[in-house]
């Protein structure tokens, strides 16, 4: 590699999504040698072609400096998807409970990752072609994923199919939740995964291994089976986890039961009021949508009272900062809602405290929350988007979010209301889910949408969906507005008691 280190744009891509795709390592030679090996003699014995893959200088490169110190190879390479059980089966990883021989850490400059699954492109594979799926910043889960998300009965709008060419290579931490669909492209699938982790790791259990009771001292053998499998944890059994050794405080025993042993003093709160799938997804992605608030009558006042007083629309500014993709006119807003005439104001005052919004408003960011005022933004065909703006790095009061204790940290919640349906054709409203947890500085190119790296992301809606947003800590923006009916969006700010802008 003829530079140190990786980019920042690589950094912040790989800490917010907790993938990276690295374009063009391979050479057609590479791709063509790999391909014949496979077609002639699969993945073992392994040939030189997939060995020089498993030993790439440009892989390494990148593993140094994402596993934050020495690495090691974990599993020899597999051909994605070849195994017709791997397909369907529930995504694996994520972060909680945390694995902490697989984890992601990141803190003052210093990155650890503990496992990464690198997947060279021996073929291409289209956008819609199924096969390896992930959901990106899932590395950073402190929610428990729920099962219809790990299954995919109700994948909540999160599952992302990478596009690759032959030759790229994908970079994904271990514990970014990933999996594999049904494959329906043209061609075979040809995705060739080998998995490292980090020198001090766990390495994964080879069910193959000699036992290594029989290599133990034999001393261990004179002891109680409670004391063996203290003595030698893991390897007492070549299982992981490994069987669990629990106390009452008065004795001890084996517990066979395949799952970790780890008590919490925290139990789950069925009268907590808050759905679970909901927190998963803010949690994750930094903001939540509503659906069907609104009813069609309140809809149409709301509407009406803009029209009302469109001549009071005041076009500020292009907030665009000079992006080539954002690029357009200023934008028209009507502010003061609240003080609108009577009965105008009335489809706006019923938003300050609706119970819905409330309820949420409790579990986001605690009691003692307070409304400013609404303003509507009424972009018209031509109006510019809006440059991405907001995210936790560099830290500031009033961009953390935390997740403590079973309780989320946000202290400035923005509410926008659809008063139209708004698709991605259209524009509007997109963030980065994932940036509420970045700790890298927002690439130029993504802030301007000119290179966004595949992770800005636009929410569709409908007319009278509301979208909760974490206003300082999630990087969000707008896409310039391209339909010829007006952007209609209420846009409203809930700051948290702690807070005093
Ligand atoms: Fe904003």
């Amino acid at each position: 590699m003829d530079r140190e280190q990786m980019s920042n744009e690589e950094n912040y891509c790989f800490d917010v999504a907790g993938y990276l795709i690295v374009r063009d390592v391979l050479t057609k030679e590479e791709i063509a040698a790999g391909n014949r090996d496979l077609d002639q003699k699969g993945t073992t014995p392994l040939s030189e072609s997939l060995g020089k893959l498993r030993d790439h200088p440009v892989l390494a490169w990148y593993l140094n400096q994402i596993c934050g110190e020495e690495f090691q190879l974990d599993r020899e390479p597999r051909l994605i998807g070849d195994d017709e059980k791997d397909v369907g089966g529930p995504l694996v990883g994520g972060n909680e409970p945390r694995d902490m021989a697989r984890g992601y850490y990141q803190q003052n400059d210093a990155r650890f990752c503990q496992g990464v699954l690198a997947v060279w492109a021996l073929a291409d594979v289209e956008e819609g072609d199924g096969g390896f799926v992930l959901i990106p910043a899932s590395h950073k889960n402190y929610v428990e994923t729920p099962k219809d998300v790990l299954t995919g009965a109700d994948d909540m709008g999160l599952t992302v199919q990478p596009s690759l060419k032959a030759g790229d290579l994908l970079l994904c931490a271990e514990t970014t939740l990933h999996g594999m669909r049904p494959w329906k492209g043209k061609g075979p699938q040809r995705l060739l995964a080998y998995g490292y982790i980090a020198k001090t790791a766990r390495r994964s259990i080879d069910p193959d291994a000699t036992n290594e009771k029989e290599s133990a001292p034999e001393w261990i053998a004179e002891l109680t089976p409670v004391q063996r499998a203290v003595m030698q944890g893991q390897n007492f059994y070549h299982t992981y986890p490994p069987p669990a050794v629990k106390s009452d405080g008065e004795t001890c025993w084996i517990d066979e039961a395949p799952e970790v042993h780890h008590p919490s003093i925290y139990t789950r709160d069925p009268e907590s009021a808050i759905d679970e799938k909901e927190l998963y997804f803010w949690d994750l992605c930094g903001h939540l949508v509503l659906r069907n608030v609104m009813d069609a009558a309140w809809l149409e006042a709301a509407n009406e009272a803009i029209d009302k007083f469109a001549d009071r629309i005041v076009v500020g500014g292009a907030p665009d900062k000079g992006s080539k993709t954002l690029a357009g006119t200023g934008r028209p807003d009507l502010g003061g809602l609240f003080e609108l005439p009577k009965p105008y104001c009335d489809p706006f005052r019923e938003m300050i405290a609706h119970p819905a919004v409330i309820q949420r408003l409790n579990w986001m960011e605690g009691s003692g929350f307070r409304c400013g005022n609404a303003t509507a933004i009424c972009s018209v065909k031509g109006t510019a988007g809006h440059a991405l703006h907001s995210g936790s790095d560099p830290a500031r009061p009033g961009n953390s979010y935390f997740f403590q204790n079973g309780r989320t940290y946000c202290d400035s919640v923005n509410v926008a209301w659809q008063l139209h349906d708004v698709t991605e054709a259209d524009g509007g409203f997109v963030c980065l889910p994932g940036t509420h947890k970045a700790r890298y500085p927002m690439p130029p190119g993504v802030q301007s949408c000119d290179e966004p790296m595949g992770l800005v992301q636009h929410v569709s809606m409908k007319a009278g969906d509301v979208l909760m947003f974490m206003a300082g800590a999630q990087t969000h923006g707008a896409y310039p507005w391209k339909s010829d009916t007006q952007r209609r969006t209420v846009l409203m700010n809930y700051m948290g008691r702690h807070m005093f802008l």
